[in-house]
């Protein structure tokens, strides 16, 4: 008996320690500079949207490598500004996280960068990919791609200031008829950038339009050995892999995608491994995500506050209801977590007219599934 119970013991131990081998040797591995991640999907920064207490919540499920606060402007940090100071508050189970800084004068980037590392950030991620005027204009953000010599100076000045990772967020350019995106990421090697993300668009298409995994492809293709992640678009397991096979980049990052399903990160990182696809959440999941992301806002900024920001990020979470335009109406007037409840109850009951008798959407109201822009 005794002999039988050694047995099985060793052969489950052998066995295990076969299986961790195969799955050291064919899981896919994140590393940027000596953070390994523990998967290779990351959070893109939405600003007004992934703060704290989204990236709380979409942590939850699982799934998700590395997170990045929303974009933080460096002069502010120094100055100690209350409002960048709540874009980097964080809690232990919020990590990894890097910090996203965006500004144009190297020595404000590096001095912010040095005492964010002293903060205990695990990651600086600079932004050179924000189109929007208000960023654009100072100097920062997309303009850097149109000043390919300043962009390189203040990634030496953060790299030079930090002992932790530093990487960027870049577009593919400004224009279409201006692709900088390879040369400037052999650049940023060289500057000793550790990691690189490339959402696949150029500054004037915005958030919309046509991703480019030729263009994304062309990053990887440029650097050596630093590894590129891919961004835009992502919204699907399915779409996670084919920008991986079609680009060769090493990792994802899911902006939009990770509201339209907060079970999106779990989900892709399964099918990577294993190939196989989880069930879609139900919609009473996903109402369940939400709510726990609102408390959280209420519990970060208090009640009214929470309930005001909430107005613009709840109708996000709306993309796969199916018809919502009764919440969207409704919501855009939250101000108490108890109006919050009446409003889900008021919709559950308008939602009932387009669902069958156990709660699924008739076929005709369900919505077009997602497909990403390049499928
Ligand atoms: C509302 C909004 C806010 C954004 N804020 C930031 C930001 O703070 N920093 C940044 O690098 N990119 C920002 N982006 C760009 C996203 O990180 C991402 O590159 C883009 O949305 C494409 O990815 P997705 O299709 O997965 O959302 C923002 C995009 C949106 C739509």
């Amino acid at each position: 008996m005794c002999l039988a119970l050694y047995w099985c013991a060793h052969q489950l131990c052998a066995w295990h320690f076969v299986a961790a081998r195969i799955v050291r040797y064919t899981w896919p591995v994140l590393k940027i500079g000596r953070l390994e991640l523990k998967s290779i999907l990351c959070l893109a920064p939405l600003a007004g949207y992934t703060g704290l207490p989204f990236r709380l919540t979409i942590r939850e499920p699982g799934g998700l490598g590395l997170a990045a606060t929303e974009l933080v402007n460096a002069r502010s940090l120094i100055e100690r500004q209350r409002k960048a100071f709540e874009l980097i508050e964080t809690r232990p189970e919020d990590r990894p996280l890097a910090v996203q800084l965006f500004g144009s004068v190297p020595e404000e980037m590096g001095d912010a960068a040095a005492w964010l590392e002293s903060q205990g950030a695990d990651v600086i991620d600079i932004n050179m990919g924000c189109p929007v005027p208000k960023v654009r204009r100072t100097g920062a953000g997309i303009a850097l791609m149109a000043t390919p010599e300043k962009a390189v100076q203040l990634a030496q000045a953060v790299v030079n200031a930090v002992r932790i990772p530093v990487t960027v967020k870049m577009r593919l350019g400004m224009d279409g008829t201006r692709i900088v995106a390879p040369d400037l990421a052999k650049a940023m090697e060289d500057a000793g950038v550790a990691a690189l993300c490339v959402h696949g668009r150029t500054g004037a298409q915005g958030f919309s339009g046509a991703v480019s995994l030729d263009g994304i492809r062309s990053v990887v293709q440029a650097v050596r050995r630093i590894p590129v992640i891919g961004n835009g678009d992502v919204t699907t397991p399915e779409a996670a892999r084919l920008m991986i096979e079609k680009t060769g980049c090493v990792g994802i990052s899911i902006g939009r995608g990770a509201f339209y399903n907060p079970w999106i990160f779990a989900h892709t990182d399964h099918y990577l491994r294993t190939g196989e696809l989880l069930p879609e959440p139900s919609f009473d999941d996903r109402v369940l995500f939400m709510t726990r992301h609102l408390d959280r806002m209420i519990e970060m900024f208090g009640e009214a506050r929470g309930c005001m920001m909430f107005r613009k990020i709840a109708p996000l979470y709306t993309r796969l209801f199916g018809p919502a335009t009764l919440f969207k109406q409704r919501i855009v007037h939250l101000s108490s977590r108890s109006q919050f409840d009446e409003i889900i109850e008021e919709y559950r009951s308008w939602r009932r007219a387009f669902t069958d008798g156990e709660g699924n959407l008739l076929p005709r109201y369900r919505p077009a599934p997602l497909t990403a822009s390049f499928m």
